[in-house]
């Protein structure tokens, strides 16, 4: 509590400087004298108005800069706190000027241009009894018992208006201030998977299923897994890092660039419908909604649940917070609507808001802890990362030790200080992020942390290039980054060496027997042995997984090198577009030619440099000798199937067996739908399996899956 109470007034401090002085002379006593003093009201004018201009603050940084200061959470709580006030004091908030409701995500960089059906916001409910109210009253409005609601989850990206005029895509608009948006259709059009036509649906009896004019509502946002890799590219190209998968969808779609669009794997979801010509072609549920989205074969919602009545609401809503886990897509919540169209027109709307919806904010999952110490790690391009090392707490039902920092200024900026108590959160990464500090629980003995100036691995000086954050270490026979090095070419998506981990790693670069890459392919058993793998079975092991990397498909020893802005789908790319190792390298006999796709240009600047040219060229020589693109490997037995992966297969990693699926023309996704054909368990398959049986998906184990890309 006397935390919470804190973040607000430290917020309230950027308007009150004053008010700052007052909280910090309590906070230097006793920690039981915040609550007191600072929920006494100074005055109720004062705090609303202080509230709402903090609020448009934080609304014109989230929707216009994509450069939020504050967590969600943080955010909600101010919201929270306002609402309080107002309800505290309704005549004082009514005095108070209001600030505009609605953010704003216009940025003066595009053509403006008008919906034509009006983009609203949605209701917040952030506890069981704020969704139970709202259920309660949506019983009442249509005078029913029991009431059916649909609950999909709230991605956590950026709303979109897409207009589709006789099936063909014409425009997308962002939403703007509700009214008229950016005119944001190049960037849109380059979205990988978004059809430009409309497909033609079976006929439904009585509907007009292919509408002469529709706006088709949505959300563009980046997966997770397209999160990390842009992330680990902007590390490794000594670049700031996007803090969560929004900033990165929001922030692409401000570029003046469309590319980057399908560079960082933009993706987008379609969850309503705006304006609709004949109105005879809107579906009279919101369940049909989504089933006519993907008839007409626009990505649609795959993870929706109905529910009859408050009890079932609110199950599903919990069967959606867990299933979450397993989404390859951001949520921030779960939005719950009226399932019948007849009943959401009557309903009606609201101000900014429809009555007939509310958004179920999840708690976010965040922690306070104390930070013990900051370490640096060297990256395999050299760059240095402070790690926060943090006293083990428990997040989101995973114990958490450490968090990254990014880079030096980012410590800077948050005086981060080692001692403070700080806030952490799962924002998609696997490891989480560190969101802000209690300054108010500050030990008087803290000191501002000092950088260091060396490479902490190999002690040569650290540069900063010129408009990079990064801080690297420049060192060419640095022990750190030949590691890191080492632990991305063996990696699953790299050559996948199984028995090669970290610590076999440590001690083989520790000892000077593996200098460079090309050095793991000389490897004799007596190397192996001395690292305590002289349990024969498992020096053997390694040397014989070593051996077979040799013949792994040229893709994964092109992604293993790490060449900046190379990660798995453009090296792919290479791969079909070079077809062998000797062919990638001696791209950097010339300069690239113009027009040369984006993979083409990075990899011939990598190999530009003699040095990189080297290591490929003495992998050739100590027997590298990757195999083709696997094309149709293994027939197209599961042409246009959909499966879903769950626990651990017997023989095969998830990785391997998902290249198999794909191989056979299927496909993978994260998570269990309506539209998935199989989930395939393995042991300690988890919520997957439960999602699998509810919604009637076959469940198949590994030696089912290998029988059906057999063909058998
Ligand atoms: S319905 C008029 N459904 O949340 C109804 N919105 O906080 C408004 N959002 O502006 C949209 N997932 O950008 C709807 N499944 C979903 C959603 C969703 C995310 C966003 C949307 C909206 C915002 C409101």
């Amino acid at each position: 509590m006397a935390v919470r109470v804190f973040l607000v007034a430290e917020n309230f401090s950027r308007h009150f400087r004053a008010g700052l002085w007052v909280v910090g002379l309590v906070l230097a006593g006793a920690e039981a004298q915040v609550l007191p003093v600072v929920t006494i009201p100074s005055s109720a004018r004062e705090e609303i108005a202080a509230l709402r201009i903090e609020i448009a603050r934080h609304d014109a940084l989230y929707h216009r800069q994509a450069a939020p200061e504050i967590s969600d959470g943080d955010y909600d709580g101010l919201k929270r706190k306002l609402r309080e006030w107002e309800q505290t004091y309704p005549e004082i908030a009514r005095e108070v000027p209001a600030v505009a409701e609605v953010g704003d995500d216009r940025s003066g960089l595009f053509q403006t241009y008008r919906h034509r059906e009006r983009m609203m916001s949605l209701e917040k409910a952030y506890t069981e009894a704020e969704l139970r109210a709202f259920a309660a009253r949506m019983a009442k409005a249509t005078g029913r018992r029991e009431v059916a609601f649909v609950v999909e989850p709230k991605f956590d990206g950026l709303a979109v208006s897409v207009t589709f005029e006789q099936g063909r895509l014409v425009r997308a608009v962002t939403r703007g201030n509700g009214v008229e948006g950016d005119d944001v259709t190049g960037h849109v059009l380059a979205i990988t998977g978004l059809p430009r036509t409309l497909r033609v649906p079976e006929p439904v009896a009585g509907a007009d299923v292919m509408p002469r004019v529709i706006e088709v509502r949505g959300e563009v946002y980046v997966p997770f897994a397209e999160f990390q890799r842009v992330n680990a590219e902007r590390e490794a190209a000594g670049e700031a890092r996007f803090a969560n998968p929004r900033n990165l969808a929001a922030g692409t779609l401000r570029q003046l660039d469309a590319s980057e669009v399908t560079r960082r794997g933009l993706a987008v979801v379609f969850y309503g419908i705006g304006a609709c010509e004949p109105l005879t072609a809107y579906p009279n549920n919101q369940y049909g909604l989504h089933a006519r989205i993907r008839a007409w074969g626009l990505p649609g919602v795959e993870e929706v649940w109905r529910a009859m009545g408050t009890d079932a609401l609110w199950g599903a809503v919990q069967t959606l917070e867990t299933a979450r886990a397993s989404f390859a897509f951001p949520t921030d919540g779960a939005v719950v609507k009226l399932d019948e169209m007849a009943w959401q027109r009557e309903v009606g709307v609201g101000e900014s808001a429809p009555r007939w919806a509310v958004a179920y904010k999840f708690a976010s999952e965040r922690a306070e802890t104390r930070l013990r110490g900051i370490t640096i790690q060297v990256g395999r391009t050299g760059v240095l990362t402070p790690v926060a090392e943090l006293e083990p707490v428990v997040l989101a039902g995973s114990k958490v030790a450490r968090a990254t920092l990014h880079n030096r200024d980012e410590i800077a900026r948050r005086d981060l200080r080692v001692g403070d108590f700080v806030y952490v959160e799962k924002a998609g990464e696997i490891i989480p992020a560190l969101v802000g500090v209690n300054r108010a629980r500050r030990p008087a003995e803290a000191v501002p942390f000092v950088f260091p100036t060396v490479c902490p691995a190999c002690q040569t000086p650290v540069v900063q290039r010129a408009g990079e954050v990064a801080v690297r270490c420049p060192g060419s026979a640095c022990p750190a980054q030949l590691r890191r090095r080492i632990e991305h070419f063996a990696s699953k998506a790299g050559v996948d060496i199984e028995g090669l981990g970290p610590v076999t790693i440590e001690g083989l670069v520790g000892r000077g027997v593996v200098k460079e890459l090309a050095d793991l392919y000389r490897l004799r058993r007596e190397d192996v042995a001395v690292l305590g793998k002289n349990v024969s079975k498992s020096a053997e092991r390694l040397l014989g997984a070593i051996e077979a990397s040799k013949r792994v498909e040229l893709a994964r020893v092109i992604y293993g090198l790490g060449i900046p802005q190379i990660g798995a789908v453009a090296a792919k790319e290479l791969a079909r577009e070079c077809g062998s190792l000797e062919a990638v390298a001696a791209l950097g006999n010339a300069a690239a030619p113009a027009g040369a796709s984006a993979a083409v240009r990075a990899a011939a600047a990598y190999f530009a440099e003699p040095k990189n040219r080297t290591v490929a060229r003495e992998l050739i020589a100590v027997g590298v000798r990757p195999t083709g693109v696997a094309a149709g490997a293994g027939g197209r037995a599961l042409l246009g199937k959909i499966f879903v992966l769950t626990g651990t297969l017997p023989t095969l990693s998830r990785a391997q067996a998902t290249e198999k699926i794909e191989a056979a023309g299927g496909k993978v996704s994260g998570s269990v739908s309506a539209r998935t054909d199989y989930v395939v368990a393995g042991t300690e398959p988890g919520v997957k399996r439960e999602q699998a049986r509810t919604l009637k998906v076959p469940v198949i184990d590994e030696a089912e899956l290998l029988r059906m890309i057999a063909g058998k």
